[in-house]
């Protein structure tokens, strides 16, 4: 069974057929929501998640990660797909753009980010040299080719803090780090799924050109990036119909 987790601009999966809502306690607390069991293009398993709630209220720093990717673990989830939308910090990610991330750079910091932890475990150091599942990479990218998507294979994912957007001078620190695209909730999502044997892998909507850059210089324009947040899901909803079909 195939778990999507969305993000801003995606709470709901329109195409998806519910079958059933599931409201889930872990021992990390609440997930962000019921998970939504249905059915995409009529025969595939999904289960549904709102990363920051089915109303958006949660931000991306107070989202319960562990009690997310539990919850999908004991509901049988065999594989994680997560949407998020991002700011484009390479000239040629602008909005509307859809991105495969390959990499991730992690700059948050507070959030409770592995499972193991607490007396009675043993010190554990998880693989993370290639934080997304290739084969699940490729099946998203081979997804959107077939339906005439166009898509970035491969990025830098950069995890930032928020809520609040970062700076100019923040956003030309992670371009030198080598980052191509900037979220807020890449992480420890990613890792969790790691630590509990998940694949995982990202489809990234760039909402905005990040802060200081081309149309971004005098400030993030909000009312634009709803619309184009808007256009590039419908774009996602097409590719993972075809995920799940083709
Ligand atoms: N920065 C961080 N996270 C984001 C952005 C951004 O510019 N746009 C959408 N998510």
């Amino acid at each position: 069974m195939l778990a999507i987790i969305g993000g801003s601009g995606l709470t709901k999966l329109s195409t998806l057929e519910l079958v059933r809502r599931e409201v889930v306690r872990t021992p990390y607390g609440e997930p962000s929501g019921a998970l939504m069991f249905g059915k995409l293009c009529g025969t595939q398993d999904v289960v549904f998640l709102a990363r920051h709630g089915y109303g958006h209220t949660i931000p991306p720093h107070q989202v319960n990660y562990l009690a997310n990717i539990w919850a999908l673990k004991q509901a049988g989830v065999s594989e994680i797909l997560s949407v998020a939308s991002v700011g484009g910090i390479r000239a040629d990610l602008g909005p509307g753009k859809l991105v495969v991330p390959d990499q991730i750079i992690d700059y948050t910091w507070g959030r409770p980010s592995t499972y193991f932890e607490g007396d009675d475990q043993v010190v554990h150091h998880i693989d993370f040299t290639h934080p997304y599942d290739e084969a699940l990479r490729q099946r998203i990218l081979a997804a959107a080719k077939a339906v005439s998507e166009e898509v970035v294979d491969g990025g830098v994912y950069a995890a930032t803090q928020g809520p609040r957007l970062e700076t100019a001078a923040e956003i030309n620190r992670l371009e030198r780090d080598g980052a191509d695209v900037v979220g807020m909730t890449g992480m420890p999502e990613a890792v969790l799924a790691r630590e509990q044997d998940l694949p995982y892998a990202a489809i990234n909507v760039v909402a905005n050109y990040a802060a200081g850059r081309a149309s971004s210089e005098h400030g993030i324009a909000f009312d634009e990036i709803e619309v184009v947040l808007q256009g590039a899901m419908a774009r996602v909803r097409t590719i993972l119909e075809c995920y799940c079909e083709c």
